[in-house]
């Protein structure tokens, strides 16, 4: 658990019922769409069928009143030894700035460490609806590695930052 100034979060592994409330965060995040919702929904029904350790691991993090505000997915990069890879980190664009996004990759982090973890690797655009994700990667020790020019499309380019675990 992360006490913040004015939140209290905790910080779990998903169940099976998360399911809707995932789609809701990233229908309400002013960032996401329907096509990554399906995405999401895709691997969220895949990871629940099926856990293991290199499974798609889904986490929330929740308010006091218990409910989900925010959602992680990451796992290990199964053709390497020890990277593992963020795919998403999504906050309601409602509960920004409060620590939601620090305590799940904090946690993701964390997790990936106590497995053997030595990388972890994040993709991201260079768009400026990116900007608070790519603060968030440098506050929590993720330096941008490379970049791809124009990989999203002309003018969006592929940032790929990464942080060395167990250091
Ligand atoms: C990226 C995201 C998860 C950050 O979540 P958040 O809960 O608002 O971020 P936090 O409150 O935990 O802030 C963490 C750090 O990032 C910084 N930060 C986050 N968003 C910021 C913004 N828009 N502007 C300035 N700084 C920002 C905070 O200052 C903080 O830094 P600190 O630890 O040094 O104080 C959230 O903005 C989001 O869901 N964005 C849309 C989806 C997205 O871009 N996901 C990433 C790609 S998959």
């Amino acid at each position: 658990m992360i006490a913040l100034p004015d939140t209290v979060l905790t910080v779990r592994a998903c169940v099976p019922e998360d399911r809707a409330r995932l789609s809701h965060i990233l229908l309400n995040s002013d960032v996401f769409g329907q096509h990554d919702a399906d995405t999401v929904d895709e691997m969220f029904v895949q990871a629940m069928a099926k856990p293991g350790p290199d499974q798609y691991r889904f986490t929330v993090a929740c308010g006091e009143d218990g409910e989900a505000v925010g959602f992680a997915c990451y796992g290990w990069e199964s053709m390497t030894q020890g990277t593992w890879d963020l795919f998403w980190v999504c906050a309601l664009a409602s509960a920004r700035g409060r620590g939601v996004g620090r305590a799940l990759l904090a946690d993701a982090v964390a997790t990936a460490s106590a497995e053997g973890g030595r990388l972890m690797v994040i993709y991201t655009s260079s768009t400026p609806a990116y900007d608070g994700a790519r603060r968030l990667y440098r506050s929590q020790g993720f330096e941008k590695t490379a970049v791809i020019g124009d990989y999203y499309a002309e003018g969006d380019d592929l940032n790929i930052f990464a942080r060395r675990l167990r250091a």
